[in-house]
């Protein structure tokens, strides 16, 4: 079995693991070889997986050995300034290895890809492809343009591509949990934000799809999948045949009924389409996770209509109650942006408030990034300094640590029904898994006869900022 690297910086979280598609270093069965690293969020992640299954059918290997790979793959992102210039860095990393191998192809695929075009073939001399996120079917007819010399670019975007058809090879895989795409895109246009222009148009992927990938995982042995989407609640599909409509709810529901050992999680949430059907069929499914990730971005309603969120602080706290009141033990996480344009000292203190009454579990935190061609960098002033947008991001930061502390406390004494999902990072004398509100939990493997992909009960006794320790019982 062949490991490969996949990196997510989105979350400055380096992930590596072992590959579940069968992957062999033998060059009798493969004519060529690819690495391919991912940045940025699960969208990006699971678009690798798909790119690998293009390769895959013609004839390429994935490969974790950056040294043996005749093809090297970027998928990156866009969303801040940061995540380009560690993607610029990662790229003068490469030269070596061009030098020391001349036929060597080097391919930026994803958001980047999308936002910079063919400036980034001027820009980044060593770079032979440059491949949008609709555009990896064409992969293999760019790679062999590539292979003669000539710089090869494919960065449309389109308003029905889903690869709905292709099924993904799973890599960096601990054969537990996977992630599934039901739609591609995002219409919301939030002024801070560039997905809508290096995603394009939301669409929908088609229900069946879905649902054959998600059944085919858990025959596999998956036991969790998770449902990708920029904005899932706005997921809706009408079938050609007979009209039948499908909302978030129903596929929800759908994907809950293939088994009642198949964990579903989806991401992400956006508090302006997460409705009550939705609520109430995770309350109605065991085994759909009590875990909402549902971002705020900011709690004054100035700033939300600035960032054009379309809801108010009253409105976005309504939901939280709304969640809490349908599912009482239902987690919340949250995303938050410091600093952006205008924000004043008081308004700040409104994310502050809102933090405090959403009592997050979790929350993903950064001063606002201003981003080529979106709303905001057009209309508004990115007029904070930076100073100030880290200052303030230090603060809630701070109380995030605090909420996060709290939540885990609460949870001692409690027992939870755990997915084991590997080793624990620092011991593999225990294991290491998720409750259904997604926290992680460790415990002792003792001499229980238990493996990856087990669901088992585990009391919590302690905790660390980020973890559950606790005992099988
Ligand atoms: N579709 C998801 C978020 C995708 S981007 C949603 O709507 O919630 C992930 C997070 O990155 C966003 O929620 C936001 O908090 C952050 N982000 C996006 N653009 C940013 C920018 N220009 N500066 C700083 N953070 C940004
Ligand atoms: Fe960006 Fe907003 Fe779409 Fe999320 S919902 S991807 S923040 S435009
Ligand atoms: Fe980044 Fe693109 Fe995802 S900009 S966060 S990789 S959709």
């Amino acid at each position: 079995m062949e490991t490969l690297t996949l990196v997510d910086k989105t979350h400055d979280e380096a992930r590596q693991g072992e590959a579940f598609a069968p992957f062999k270093l033998d060059n009798n069965i493969y004519k060529k070889y690819f690495y391919i690293e991912s940045y940025g969020c699960q969208m990006n992640f699971s678009d690798s997986e798909i790119v690998a299954s293009i390769l895959h059918a013609e004839g390429f290997g994935a490969t974790k050995d950056i040294t043996i790979a005749d093809l090297i793959l970027i998928n990156t992102c866009s969303i801040r300034e940061k995540a380009e210039q560690t993607i610029r860095k990662r790229l003068t990393e490469f030269r070596k290895l061009k030098h020391a191998k001349p036929g060597l192809l080097i391919g930026v695929l994803g958001c980047m890809a999308e936002r910079i075009k063919a400036k980034l073939l001027e820009e980044e001399k060593l770079v032979d492809l440059v491949v949008g996120p609709d555009a990896y079917r064409s992969l293999p007819s760019l790679v062999e343009e590539a292979e003669t010399g000539q710089k090869a670019i494919n960065v449309l975007l389109s308003r029905e591509e889903t690869y709905a058809d292709i099924s993904p090879i799973r890599l960096d895989s601990n054969g537990v949990t996977a992630f599934v795409s039901i739609m591609r895109g995002c219409n919301n246009m939030c002024s801070f934000c560039v997905v809508p222009f290096t995603r394009g148009r939301e669409r929908s992927r088609e229900v069946d799809s879905i649902l054959a990938e998600a059944k085919a995982l858990f025959e596999q042995g998956f036991k969790e999948v998770t449902l990708l989407g920029q904005n899932v609640d706005s997921y809706y599909w009408v079938n050609p045949i007979n009209n039948e409509v499908v909302t978030f709810a129903m596929l929800l529901e759908k994907v809950a009924l293939i088994s009642p050992d198949l964990r579903v999680r989806f991401s992400t949430s956006h508090p302006k389409d997460i409705t009550d059907d939705v609520l109430n069929t995770i309350a109605k499914y065991e085994n759909i996770c009590k875990y909402i990730h549902l971002p705020v971005q900011s709690g004054n309603t100035r700033i939300l209509q600035l960032m054009n969120r379309t809801y108010t602080k009253e409105w976005y706290l309504a939901k939280v109650d709304r969640i809490k009141e349908l599912i009482p033990e239902c987690a919340i996480s949250t995303d938050i942006i410091t600093g952006f344009c205008t924000e004043t000292e008081e308004e700040h203190k409104d994310t502050l408030s809102v933090m405090k009454h959403s009592q997050y579990d979790f929350a993903y935190m950064f001063f606002y990034s201003e981003r080529p061609g979106t709303l905001a960098k057009k209309r508004y002033q990115d007029d904070i300094p930076e100073e100030t947008k880290k200052r303030r991001l230090a603060e809630v930061v701070e109380l995030q640590n605090e909420l996060s502390a709290k939540s885990n406390l609460k949870d001692i004494g409690k027992t939870f029904k755990v997915l084991i999902e590997n080793d624990s990072k620092k011991s593999n004398l225990h294991w290491m898994g998720r409750n259904s509100q997604n926290k992680v939990i460790v415990f002792p493997k003792e001499n229980f006869n238990l493996q990856k992909g087990d669901y088992v009960n585990v009391k919590v006794n302690s905790c660390t900022q980020a973890t559950l320790i606790g005992e099988k019982v």
